[in-house]
């Protein structure tokens, strides 16, 4: 097992490749931490592996620094430790480009994609130091997070954002052990765009030109580079922009 007693917190773990993370790190021996916004759909977790008793579901919201403070309170009490980190919650925006970005796009999107991320990685190095043990943070960007067209001004932005944050991250904290690396999914099928409304028909046109005949990715596809990036088997990977898009970015 490559993750055998690691202690891991997966936000956005109910549904997606999220939920794929959660259950192959389970799989790999570790003791997890899951967190999403629908308590339900969180406990449906609880059906789909053998593991429960290592299985901790936390409600919340990524993108409310007091839910972010209560994951790690709660992780500090029970476990005094932390070994792994993957920042998976995020959310589209509906594609428009920033002539038609209302503030309150750009403030919800940027709050869960980069200010969720950056309280997470925060708490989690801060507990890292005082450990004085390796650990591992992963971020989840997008093909959007190194390329233009793949989707509206405030994901795009947010997804930048969060590349160049977990850059530092990695280069700042490599001496004391700490890996940072983004994975940047291509299309995957998930539930993420069944959350999109009123989407913006010119930015959809524009994303759409760009998608080439490639085919969309399963969760499962990126839970297992998710579980490589957590295990000493990617000890020498930090600071990674890893794509996996089934080639798109190759065009
Ligand atoms: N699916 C794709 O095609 C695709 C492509 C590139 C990048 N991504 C990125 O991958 C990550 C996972 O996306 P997915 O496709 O699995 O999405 P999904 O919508 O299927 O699942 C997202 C998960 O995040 C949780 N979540 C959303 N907002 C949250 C919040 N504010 N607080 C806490 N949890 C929240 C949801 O409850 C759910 O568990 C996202 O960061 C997304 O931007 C997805």
């Amino acid at each position: 097992m490559l993750l055998k007693d690691k202690i891991a917190l997966v936000t956005g773990g109910s549904a997606g490749m999220g939920k794929n993370i959660v259950l192959s790190y389970l799989q790999e021996g570790a003791i997890v931490i899951a967190t999403a916004r629908r308590a339900e759909k969180l406990e449906g977790l609880r059906n789909c592996t053998e593991h429960n008793e290592r299985l901790f579901l936390l409600p919340g919201d990524v993108s409310k620094k007091s839910d972010v403070e209560g994951w790690f309170a709660f992780i500090k009490e029970k476990f005094g430790h932390l070994d792994i980190v993957v920042n998976n919650a995020g959310i589209m925006d509906n594609m428009e480009p920033i002539a038609d970005v209302t503030d309150e796009v750009w403030e919800k999107i940027l709050a869960v994609n980069l200010n969720g991320p950056f309280w997470t990685c925060r708490e989690a190095i801060q507990l890292m130091l005082k450990q004085n043990t390796n650990g591992v943070l992963i971020n989840v960007a997008s093909g959007g997070g190194i390329g233009g067209g793949r989707s509206g001004a405030a994901y795009v932005a947010s997804k930048f954002g969060l590349v160049g944050l977990s850059r530092n991250i990695a280069y700042m904290y490599a001496p004391q052990g700490i890996r940072c690396n983004i994975i940047c999914p291509g299309a995957v099928n998930t539930e993420i765009g069944s959350h999109m409304n009123n989407v913006h028909p010119y930015g959809m046109k524009r994303v759409q030109e760009g998608v080439k005949n490639i085919r969309i990715g399963e969760p499962q596809e990126i839970a297992d580079l998710a579980v490589y990036l957590a295990s000493d088997k990617s000890s020498f990977i930090n600071g990674a922009t890893i794509v996996a898009d089934g080639g798109k970015g190759a065009w």
